[in-house]
């Protein structure tokens, strides 16, 4: 008799990508970009660094819950620290969320090929797991907001998505927002947020808040601290008087919190991170499709492609890895003719163009697909 129910033997474990250096001794490159997993192609903020080494001389202490964290950013939004939380990555709170929330009997609807970690999470919970499709590659909301039905409890919305990178806008969540019931959490998760922040179609969440509304951000994207696993949220202080009930206590770690709190105060870092990108992300959605790959538009660190098939998709990926470029494969996340491919630095963009171009060789590329999944 199996040890575990059957929602959780039908899991995978999580597959890190293959790292730098496994990719670098396989094919005997001397170079090496990863744009697989969307992190800071510039590093860490210093004064972060500076801040994870100050922290070492209290390591002998338990930390305080992320109660220095809360209180940066309740000055820094306006807000009360009960509005607060902050935890191991958005991931962490995430966990919480779910574990705070779902009954037995209650449903989750989401987008298909919805965000990998939540994917992850809301399952692991046993609950039915319900999607919509996507139009065009954006959240589909008129049709998530027809999918409600008396079981649901928890909607998850990424803004901006990943693995897509769109956006849906300001009117879009207005409209939305209409047909949601008090008595369903909707999860903003705004991991990409400061990517997308001078959109102004883009509906930055603080303007929101509405009792039953999470945001969550991170600073593992632009703040350049994905292996300090440090995140937080904002909610309603009922919302987050019961999250803290079941949060891990002392979570995040001293060193995490310390680093969160530097890189907040941090802006030429920030400032650096955001115009690299931004000058990564024209530079490899114009070159990819002039060279004649079908891209989604993307508002974040990060481009989707869509090839013709899973086999060319396969073909691509196993072709740049030999090239020294690792990108992400979709399938995970329910999209096996899809690839992604984070920005990097300026030279690990140009080379990354290359190789893609090289992959092509001189055959003109099929006709791309059309752009729905
Ligand atoms: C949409 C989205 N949410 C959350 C995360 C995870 O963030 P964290 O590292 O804070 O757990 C990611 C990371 O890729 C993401 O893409």
């Amino acid at each position: 008799m199996p040890l575990v129910p059957p929602y959780i033997e039908a899991l995978r474990p999580y597959e890190a990508g293959r790292s730098a250096e496994a990719v670098r001794q396989k094919y005997g490159l001397t170079r090496v970009a990863k744009l697989a997993s969307n992190e800071n192609p510039l590093g860490t903020s210093p004064q972060a660094l500076e801040a994870i080494a100050g922290s070492f001389k209290s390591l002998n202490l338990y930390p305080d819950g992320g109660l220095g964290l809360r209180e940066v950013l309740a000055e820094k939004f306006d807000l009360k620290v009960d509005n607060v939380i902050a935890g191991s990555g958005s991931e962490g709170i995430m966990s919480n969320i779910i574990r705070a929330f779902l009954c037995d009997e209650d449903e989750v609807l989401t987008t298909e090929a919805a965000f990998i970690g939540f994917q992850v999470l809301a399952r692991s919970r046993g609950v039915m797991y319900r999607t919509v499709p996507y139009r065009e590659w954006h959240y589909d909301l008129p049709a998530l907001a027809e999918a409600i039905n008396p079981q649901t409890k928890i909607i998850y919305l990424a803004n901006p998505n990943n693995p897509t990178g769109t956006i849906f806008t300001r009117q879009q969540f207005d409209e939305f927002y209409r047909h949601v019931p008090e008595r369903v959490l909707i999860i903003l998760d705004e991991a990409y947020f400061e990517y997308a922040k001078d959109n102004p179609r883009y509906p930055d969440s603080m303007q929101y808040r509405y009792d039953n509304v999470i945001t969550l951000r991170t600073f593992s994207k632009v703040y350049g601290l994905a292996g300090a696993r440090i995140g937080y949220g904002f909610a309603h202080q009922e919302l987050i008087r019961n999250l803290l009930k079941v949060k891990l206590p002392f979570e995040p770690s001293t060193p995490a919190q310390a680093a969160g709190i530097a890189a907040l105060a941090d802006r030429e870092f920030l400032h650096r991170s955001l115009e690299l990108n931004a000058r990564g992300l024209k530079y490899l959605a114009e070159g990819l499709r002039e060279a004649g790959f079908s891209l989604v538009p993307p508002e974040a660190n990060f481009v989707m492609m869509v090839l013709p098939s899973e086999q060319e998709a396969s073909r691509i990926f196993e072709s740049l890895l030999a090239q020294g470029i690792i990108v992400r494969p979709l399938r995970a996340f329910g999209l096996p003719h899809c690839l992604r491919v984070s920005t990097g630095t300026d030279d690990d963009n140009r080379i990354c163009l290359e190789a893609f171009r090289r992959t092509l060789g001189n055959r003109p590329y099929p006709t791309p697909v059309s752009s729905r999944p």
